[in-house]
């Protein structure tokens, strides 16, 4: 009898310790549930802010490059203004960062940091003209920084991009990067102070008289070494005389000439000097 009273009260607190044990139970699950359905909640909410990004771009866009390119970006044909509707963010941010964008005179090639006109928009105004022009059409998207950043590639790389370089730009920027002169009064650039970013844009919108090199011609993997080559061949310090950015082999040549010259020069002195001592 006792044995089965106790049995009892022991089935009975077994019981009642069950009660917390489920609710936390459920309160666990209710978690969980929660887990799972909360990023979809905060990406639905971070739509809101992009529609914010959005009017704020169209308002800029309406007063600083709707008088050329339209109200809609549709492009107006007596500005000699193309329409945006599927040029992508991409190349707004390079147009706008790179000074182009707004254009002063839309008759004569666009003028940039190369030429001295500078970026007067915010990153938060650029960020918002080109989720305006992404929001009307396809087109790259500005890059993220593992697409173009030339950080921790190794010497091989550098030269393999050196290659790619002189293969595809050197023929119009110099095999440096220092800009040249094209037909029909055109020029091509200066590249040395062009951030990575757009020199990716550059590459993947093809501004004005450049040809557009998309990812298939030229991956990723690619334009980073190619920039990684640009950074290092104009970090190179050239000390004294220049001798005119000749390049690598004629410099050496020169370096030679002089280095071991002057050694032998150096020999003969001790040689002769020796002999008459
Ligand atoms: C005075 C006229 C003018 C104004 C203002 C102007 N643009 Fe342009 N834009 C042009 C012309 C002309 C071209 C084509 C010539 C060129 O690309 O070099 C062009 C080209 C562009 C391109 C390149 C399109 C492509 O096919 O890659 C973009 C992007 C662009 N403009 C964005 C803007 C933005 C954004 C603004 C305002 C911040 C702006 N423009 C203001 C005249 C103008
Ligand atoms: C056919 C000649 C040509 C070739 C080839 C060419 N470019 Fe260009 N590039 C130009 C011209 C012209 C411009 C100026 C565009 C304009 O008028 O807005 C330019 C502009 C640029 C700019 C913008 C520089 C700045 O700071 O304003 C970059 C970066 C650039 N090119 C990189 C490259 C790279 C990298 C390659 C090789 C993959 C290349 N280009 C191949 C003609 C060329």
């Amino acid at each position: 009898m006792r044995f089965l009273a106790s049995a009892g009260r022991q089935s009975l607190r077994r019981h009642k310790a069950a009660r917390p044990v489920l609710l936390a139970l459920s309160l666990f699950l209710v978690g969980a549930v929660y887990a799972a359905v909360a990023p979809a909640t905060t990406s639905s909410a971070e739509g809101a802010p992009n529609e914010q990004l959005i009017a704020q771009g169209k308002d800029l866009f309406a007063v600083n490059c709707a008088s050329c390119h339209g109200l809609n970006a549709e492009g107006l044909a007596q500005q000699g203004a193309p329409a945006l509707t599927n040029v992508g963010g991409a190349a707004v941010d390079f147009q706008v960062r790179t000074g182009r964008m707004p254009m002063g005179n839309p008759y004569t090639q666009a003028q940039g940091q190369g030429q001295g006109k500078q970026n007067t928009f915010s990153d938060d105004e650029i960020n918002a003209l080109a989720a305006y022009v992404a929001s009307l059409g396809t087109g790259p998207d500005v890059p993220t920084e593992d697409q173009y950043s030339p950080d921790g590639l190794s010497a091989e790389d550098v030269a393999r991009g050196g290659d790619l370089f002189r293969t595809n730009c050197s023929a119009c920027h110099n095999f440096k990067g220092a800009g040249g002169a094209l037909p029909n009064g055109y020029v091509a650039p200066s590249i040395e102070n062009t951030d990575p970013a757009q020199i990716w844009e550059a590459l993947r919108t093809g501004p004005g008289q450049m040809p557009v090199f998309a990812s298939g011609a030229i991956p990723d993997e690619d334009v980073k070494k190619m920039i990684a080559y640009v950074e290092q061949v104009n970090a190179t310090p050239s000390a004294g005389l220049t001798l005119g950015g000749l390049g690598p082999v004629s410099e050496g040549f020169w370096a030679w000439v002089a280095g071991i010259g002057s050694l032998v020069l150096a020999a003969i002195w001790i040689a002769t000097r020796g002999a008459r001592a």
